[in-house]
Order: C-alpha cells, then sequence, then structure tokens
C-alpha cells in the first residue's frame, strides 16, 4: 500500500498540557514558546498548548503559542464549565487555526465521587457547554474522561449528546491507564457502532502509560477506527506518563506493512523534539527508551556488533538518521568481540598484526572487567602502552 492510500491520523501533541502536569516539569513561557515552534516545523497537527483558566501564565503561554504558530491548530483546554470555555475561546482566539478541547467524566467512579452528579445531569452539562464551545468556535474537541472504565451503553450516549451539540473531535481517553489493546480497540469499536451520528466527528484515543500499554493502545485505538491520536513528547505526563509521540511516529513509519496509517510528522526531528523537552521539563531521558533513549541504537554484544558490522538490518529495525541520530554506536565493553575491536582500532588510526592484535584484544577484556564505561582515550593509551613495550 502506498503512503497516500493509507488513512491520515492525526498527531494532537498535548506536551504542554498533560505533559506538564507531570509533578516537577513546569516549563516557562520562553521553553513553552521554544517547544511549541519544534512541534509546528516538524509536523504536529493540534498542539494542546495548556490550560487557559488554570493560570494567568497558562492563558498567556497558549495566546502567545496561538498568535505564533504557523501550521498547526492550537487547542486549549477547558473543564465543562462555562467560564473555562470562555478563557479558552479567548486564549487561541488569534490562532491561524483554532480548536477548544473540553472535557467531562463519565465513569460511575468519577461521577460518583468527583462530581456528584448523576447520568443524566452529565448529558445535559454535556450538551449545554459543548454548544457554548461551538458557539465560540468551528473546531471542538470533546473528550469523555476515564472512558475506558465506562460502560459502552453509557459512552455511547455522552458521544451522541456531544456530536450533536456541535464536537467535530470525541476523544476517548484512557485516563488511568488501565485498558489493554484488545478492550480499547473494542472500545472504539462498539462505540462508533452504536452512535448514530458517529460518522460526524473524528474520534481520539488518548492514553496513559500506567501499565506501559499506552503506546500499544493508541495504535489498537485506531485500529478500532479512531483517526486521532493524543501524545507527548518522551511520554512526558501525568504519573506514569502519556502515550509517546516518537514510539506511534515510528511504529507507522516502521510498520506500515501491519499498520496501514500515515502521518505527517518529519521523523528526523524526533531526537532534536526529546532533547529539548527533557531539558526543558528537567526530566532525563532513560537510557532504554524507544527511539530516542541514549542507547536506542547503541550495540555492546559481540555478536551484535559482528552482525552491526556486516549489516545493519541484522540488529536494527529503523536507520538512526531517519530520527535525526547521527550514527549507530558501538559500545565497547566487555561484551565486545575482536571484530569490533579491530574496527574501533582503524577508527581511532592504528592497523596492528595479528599477534599485536591478540594482544590489545586481551589487555581491552582485561581493562573492561574492571572499567564500567571503555572510552576511545582508554583504547589508544592501551594501544600507545603496547607500541611502547614492544619497541623497548
Ligand atoms: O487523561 C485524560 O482523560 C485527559 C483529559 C483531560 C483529556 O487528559
Ligand atoms: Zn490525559
Amino acid at each position: 500500500m502506498t503512503a497516500s492510500a493509507k488513512d491520515q491520523v492525526v498527531i494532537f501533541d498535548t506536551t504542554l498540557r498533560d505533559g506538564e502536569q507531570s509533578p516537577g516539569a513546569s516549563m516557562t513561557l520562553e521553553e513553552k514558546l521554544q517547544v511549541a515552534e519544534l512541534l509546528d516545523i516538524m509536523g504536529v497537527n493540534v498542539i494542546e498548548a495548556g490550560f487557559p483558566i488554570a493560570s494567568q501564565g497558562d492563558f498567556e503561554a497558549v495566546s502567545e503559542i496561538a498568535k505564533r504558530s504557523k501550521n498547526a491548530i492550537i487547542t486549549g483546554l477547558a473543564r465543562a464549565i462555562p467560564a473555562d470555555i470562555d478563557r479558552a475561546g479567548e486564549a487561541i482566539k488569534h490562532a491561524n487555526q483554532a480548536r477548544i478541547h473540553t472535557f467531562v467524566s463519565t465513569s460511575p467512579i468519577h461521577l460518583q465521587f468527583q462530581m456528584n452528579k448523576t447520568e443524566e445531569e452529565v448529558l445535559e452539562i454535556i450538551s449545554k457547554t459543548v454548544a457554548q464551545a461551538r458557539n465560540l468556535i468551528d473546531d471542538v474537541e470533546w473528550s469523555a474522561m476515564d472512558a475506558t472504565r465506562t460502560s459502552i451503553e453509557y459512552l455511547s450516549r455522552t458521544v451522541e449528546a456531544a456530536i450533536n451539540a456541535g464536537a467535530t473531535t470525541i476523544n476517548l481517553p484512557d485516563t488511568v491507564g488501565y485498558a489493554t489493546p484488545a478492550e480499547y480497540q473494542t472500545m472504539f469499536e462498539q462505540v462508533i457502532a452504536n452512535t448514530p451520528n458517529s460518522d460526524k466527528a473524528v474520534f481520539s484515543a488518548h492514553c496513559h502509560n500506567d501499565l506501559g500499554l499506552a503506546a500499544a493502545n493508541s495504535l489498537a485505538g485506531v485500529a478500532g477506527g479512531a483517526r486521532q491520536i493524543e501524545c507527548t513528547i518522551n511520554g512526558l505526563g501525568e504519573r506514569a506518563g502519556n502515550a509517546a509521540l516518537e514510539e506511534i511516529v515510528m511504529a507507522l513509519h516502521t510498520r506500515g506493512d501491519v499498520l496501514p496509517y500515515a502521518c505527517s510528522i518529519d521523523p528526523s526531528y524526533l531526537t532534536r523534539a526529546s532533547k529539548l523537552v527533557s531539558a526543558v521539563s528537567s526530566f532525563p531521558v532513560q537510557y532504554n527508551k524507544a527511539i530516542v533513549g541514549k542507547n536506542a541504537f547503541a550495540h555492546e554484544s559481540g555478536i551484535h556488533q559482528d552482525g552491526m558490522l556486516k549489516h545493519a538490518e541484522t540488529y536494527e529495525i529503523m536507520r538512526p538518521e531517519d530520527v535525526g541520530v547521527r550514527a549507530t554506536s558501538l559500545v565497547m565493553g566487555k561484551h565486545s568481540g575482536r571484530h569490533a575491536f579491530k574496527d574501533k582500532l582503524a577508527e581511532l588510526g592504528y592497523e596492528l598484526g595479528d599477534n599485536a592484535l591478540q594482544e590489545a584484544f586481551r589487555r581491552f577484556k582485561d581493562l573492561a572487567d574492571r572499567k564500567k564505561n571503555v572510552y576511545d582515550e582508554d583504547i589508544e593509551a592501551l594501544v600507545e602502552d603496547q607500541i611502547t613495550i614492544e619497541s623497548e
């Protein structure tokens, strides 16, 4: 299937809203502007720039991003409260393309303990608040918070009410990261089938990573009929985070054979975006993080290094340069083999005869057993030392 024949998936980035809700991840206005600019350049379709009623700072960030962004739709979050919706409308009003994103809880546990409202009361709130947002703007997203712990029957009624009131995107979040991929896919299939006007809106997946399933669930949501995915750079977000944008984008790129959906993100910006968000949020990226971790394209074991030197596809399913990494790295350590060691020596400008190579390799293994990280300088010192001994 060619890219043009694939269904397009809208990428909705919420690094600056759900991501910033991570305890300790707050960003300054300047930092948010930098992140938004990069998101816009790399092809994100919708940028959720903040929660305008939450603070004056959030309002200013959303409104400044709305003024500056060139390509993306800019949205701000609003609870199902008239003042929130007005504030969000005010913050995004200067954007080239703008959206209001409003939400309300739908699960029994949230209705009882968080809202103290009946199902019928919540249906009324949805109709009123979505209509209010729609009076301000044509592009309105409505989210059913805690959708995955809501009955399909009631969820379908809420979705029908939101679409009747003018919602153009319907988001069904896995707010607490509880769903499994099969369940999440089925939820979309059933809600879309049960809601008479479901063809009037784009459905959206929004997954949290409490069980480490956020990216898998998002893709399952698409298999079930969603055509928008909400995600964050580095998977930043509440608790264990949101679905990671880079994982979703590269899954679509790498496995187009079984995931026949296209997105507009240029993956060569992924590493840069990851580094920027890590720096401004002060959240380090774990070394083994998929796609953007320091070790994502690094190999230490002898068998893997030998394979990589023969053909890159032996142990890599993506090319590092596709995601903005300069090259694969063969890390020299105690698991490295002779092939990689010889290659490293050549890279450092040494060509040793068989016996000298044998001896250097033995000394390198000794060193690697003692030292956690073996740097180029260590190998240079070791070879220079050996050359001196041999010449004496
Ligand atoms: O996780 C969630 O339910 C949310 C909503 C506000 C969309 O972030
Ligand atoms: Zn969320």
